[in-house]
Formats: structure tokens, C-alpha cells, sequence
């Protein structure tokens, strides 16, 4: 865990949009592979199966995240190469993947934060239930346990879930991501199971760590500002922060769910759901908070007479195409505003007492190839020299940030929009896998030397 006396600094990415790979040493079928193989899900008609191909070149990635000097470099864990299926038989040859990749990194003197979770669940778990059964989130903690077994002496920092908001809203209500279910009062269950997959699995490693340098297990969440632009707004606005921001805060600060967060999912005050302990087992269980920042909330439109929409409406701000989205934007359409990052620092500072990192900022850019091995991408340089500077405004004010992780090292696949949506400091030709270097990588190499020298 970064000390704080200086903002550390990394970048990160995530199995399902790297590796590939998808069949090698016995792993398993997740729910993102059975997702995008459905007609209509993934923008481009593409999937993971060969994505930047990091199972096989983790090496070389390795040596990017090196070049650029950072402290940290954050990826995640396909539980399904770890439990093919889920639960019971492990697969030591998946475990051997992630071995290789932590002493890789170690070799060059990057410290590896690992997450557990960045939503590629097995899919013999989907079949049983998914997220809404509880049995995932006790499957959960095993398979934490497992990996914890293997890397827990060489990886200090620990993620269980990554943006667990788009996991529950929109794989559950939304359908726009896996498992692509739309189904009422569904993600308010889901979300409880993650919480509760997050607590029982920091529990979990919390009980096995202490001895090799501690074991500092939190939570990555995609929190918002939220800013209504008009009265009539505010009341949404209000509605929108309860399943963004306050069902993941309140537990974990407070141990409790809000009334104001009940209106909005009733579901939580089901005993049948949130049974007896739950919520004590979830209270003070993240010994730092991870947020991802890309864009704030402005929930203007839906109050400006859009006809009703009934998952909309449901589920507030599940679809953020039914907001307003003022200039200027990323390639992917998302507001560009620095600010937002102080905000939302300032505002989960207030409603938590724990260090916080930024575990993920960047920017989908249009990324000109300009000539042979040259990428001029200087929106991106802009975007995330204003937000790392936002994070100084924070971290000026007394906000305790730790560190700052940029998204993405490579061009990868971008979910829902496959690989049109390119957030990489790298590069990537998918012909040939050739990594190239963006202008941005040479910046960020220059800010890391820079802030080094200067301390
Ligand atoms: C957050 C997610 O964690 C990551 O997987 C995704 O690629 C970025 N946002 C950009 O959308």
C-alpha cells in the first residue's frame, strides 16, 4: 500500500481485454466469452479470444510498464482460469500464468496490485444463478483464497471487485454487458451478492495475510459526481448517487443501506436477501477505496420530458446515453471534465475515512497514426495531464489519495464496443500484435521521471 508521502503512480488493465488465450491450459468458459459471442452484444462483432494476446507476450508488456518507470502496475485474475469451473477442481497451469506475470514485473522493479475480479465470472456460475445466487459470493472468497495461496507472498495489494456497478446494473438490468440480463430488481441482488463476495473475500485474505508485509485488500468503484443542472433534477440526481455511489459506501462505512437507497431499491430491505450478519460483515472490510474517474454524472434529460423507459426508471442512470453530455468529449462520447476527479475525491473522502487510489483514468482518444511507430494521441496527453493535476488539487486540500493508475497500458478490447474504442498508451495492431508507443507513453515516461527528480 503507497504510504501517501508521494502520489504513487501506474497503470493497468484487465484479463478478459488482454490476454487471449481463451482455451490455452485448460481455462474455462466465463460469461464474457458466451456474451459476445451472441449476435448484436459487442459493437464490432468481436471478442477476447486473441485480444492483445498478453497470456503469451506478458513479457514484453512487462517491459512497457517498466519503460514508463511507474511504481504499480494493476491487472486482474480470470477466476476461470483458476476454477475452470467455478468452484472445486483448480487448474495450477492458470495460476502458473499469473506467477510468471508477478515476477515479471518484480524482476523489473514494479510492484503488481492484483484484482480478483474485473468481471469475467465462470459461466458454470452464471448457469447456477450468477450474481444473483448466494453461493457466487461464497465461491468468490474461495477462489480468492486460492490465489491469495499462490501470490499473496509477492502482492502486497489486493482488489476484490473492479467497478462492481457495472457488473450488477449493467450485466443485470441494463443487459448491455454479460451476462446481458434485464430483469426487475435484478441488480440490487447482484450488487448485495458482490458486496458481500467483497467482504467474505477480504475477510478471507485478511486471515491468511499479516506475516509477508500485511495484506491491504480493497474495493475498485466507479463513483461519480453527480450534478444536476436544474431543480427538478435534483431529486434523480439523488436517486442516481444511491445506486452509484451509496450502496457501495454506506456498507462499507456505515455497515447499513440508506432509506433513500431503499426507495430506490426496495430489494435491499428483503431479510431473505440481506440476511442477518450480512451487513456487519461488509462494514469496514476495504482497507482503501479504489475509484475509477472518467466523466461526471448530469442527469438533465430524463427530467426534460424523455418518455418513460421502464429499466431506465428502475435503475437511475443505468444508461448514460439518457443523460446530458456537454462538450467536449472522448472519442467514446464521454464528457472531458478534470474537475470531477477533485469532486469526487473531496466527496468519498467525506463519506469514508480510508486512503484512496485512483485506479483508473484515461481517455478514448482517435489516436492518429501519424507515420511508421509514431501515434500522435495529444487529447490523451491533455486529458490525463489536467486529471493527474486534479489529483494534486486534491491531494493539496489534506484528501488522502495514494496513488494514481492510468487506463490503459494497450489498446484493448473495450467491451461492449470491441475494439473501436481505443484507451491505450500503446498501441496495438491486431494483425500482427505489434506494440507501438503512443506520444503519450513518451509524456507519461517524462511526468514519472520528473516527479521522481523532484522529490
Ligand atoms: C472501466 C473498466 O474497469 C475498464 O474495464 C474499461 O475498459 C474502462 N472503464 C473504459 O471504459
Amino acid at each position: 500500500m503507497p504510504d501517501g508521502s508521494r502520489l504513487e503512480l501506474g497503470t493497468a488493465t484487465a484479463s478478459y481485454q488482454i490476454e487471449g488465450g481463451v482455451a490455452d491450459d485448460g481455462r474455462g468458459v466465463s460469461i464474457w466469452d458466451t456474451f459476445a459471442a451472441r449476435p448484436g452484444t459487442v459493437r464490432d462483432g468481436r471478442d477476447g479470444t486473441v485480444a492483445c494476446d498478453s497470456y503469451h507476450r506478458y513479457a514484453e508488456d512487462a517491459d512497457l510498464v517498466a519503460g514508463l518507470g511507474l511504481d504499480w502496475y494493476r491487472f486482474s485474475i480470470a477466476w476461470p482460469r483458476v476454477l475452470p469451473e467455478g468452484s472445486g477442481r483448480v487448474e495450477t497451469r492458470g495460476l502458473d500464468y499469473y506467477d510468471r506475470v508477478v515476477d515479471a514485473l518484480l524482476e523489473r522493479g514494479v510492484k503488481p496490485a492484483a484484482t480478483l475480479y474485473h468481471w469475467d465470472l465462470p459461466q458454470p456460475l452464471e448457469d447456477a444463478g450468477g450474481w444473483l445466487a448466494r453461493e457466487t459470493p461464497a465461491a468468490f472468497a474461495d477462489y480468492a483464497e486460492v490465489v491469495y495461496a499462490r501470490l499473496g507472498d509477492r502482492v502486497g495489494l489486493w482488489a476484490t471487485h473492479n467497478e462492481p456497478w457495472c457488473a450488477a446494473y449493467l450485466g443485470y438490468a441494463a443487459g448491455v454487458h454479460a451476462p446481458g440480463r434485464r430483469e426487475g430488481g435484478a441488480a440490487h441482488r447482484a450488487a448485495h451478492h458482490l458486496m458481500l463476495g467483497h467482504a467474505w473475500a477480504s475477510e478471507r485474505l485478511h486471515s491468511l495475510g499479516g506475516s509477508a508485509g500485511g495484506c491491504d485488500v480493497g474495493i475498485v468503484l466507479n463513483l461519480a459526481p453527480i450534478r444536476p443542472g436544474r431543480s427538478e433534477a435534483v431529486e434523480l440526481a439523488d436517486q442516481i448517487d444511491a445506486v452509484r455511489n451509496r450502496v457501495w459506501l454506506d456498507p462499507l462505512a456505515q455497515g447499513a443501506y440508506d432509506d433513500g437507497l431503499l426507495r430506490v431499491a426496495p430489494e435491499l430491505a428483503d431479510p431473505g436477501l440481506v440476511r442477518p450478519g450480512d451487513l456487519e460483515a461488509i462494514h469496514d472490510s476495504a482497507d482503501w477505496v479504489g475509484i475509477n474517474y472518467y466523466t461526471p454524472v448530469r442527469p438533465d434529460v430524463v427530467v426534460a420530458g424523455r418518455p418513460p423507459h421502464p429499466e431506465r426508471d428502475a435503475y437511475p442512470g443505468t444508461d448514460p446515453f439518457d443523460l446530458v453530455v456537454p462538450e467536449p468529449r472522448t472519442a467514446i462520447g464521454w464528457e472531458i471534465d478534470a474537475t470531477g476527479l477533485t469532486d469526487v475525491l473531496r466527496e468519498t473522502a467525506a463519506r469514508i475515512d480510508r486512503p484512496l487510489l485512483v485506479m483508473e483514468n484515461g481517455a478514448a482518444c482517435s489516436d492518429e497514426v501519424i507515420a511508421e511507430g509514431r501515434v500522435a494521441d495529444d487529447d490523451r496527453i491533455i486529458y490525463l495531464r489536467d486529471h493527474l493535476a486534479a489529483v494534486d488539487v486534491a491531494r493539496a486540500e489534506g484528501v488522502d489519495v495514494r496513488g494514481y493508475v492510468v487506463w490503459t497500458l494497450l489498446d484493448n478490447f473495450e467491451w461492449a464496443e470491441g475494439y473501436t474504442k481505443t484507451f491505450g498508451l500503446v498501441h496495438i495492431d491486431h494483425t500482427d500484435q505489434r506494440r507501438t508507443p503512443k506520444a503519450s507513453y513518451a509524456w507519461l515516461a517524462g511526468v514519472v521521471r520528473e516527479r521522481s527528480s523532484s522529490l
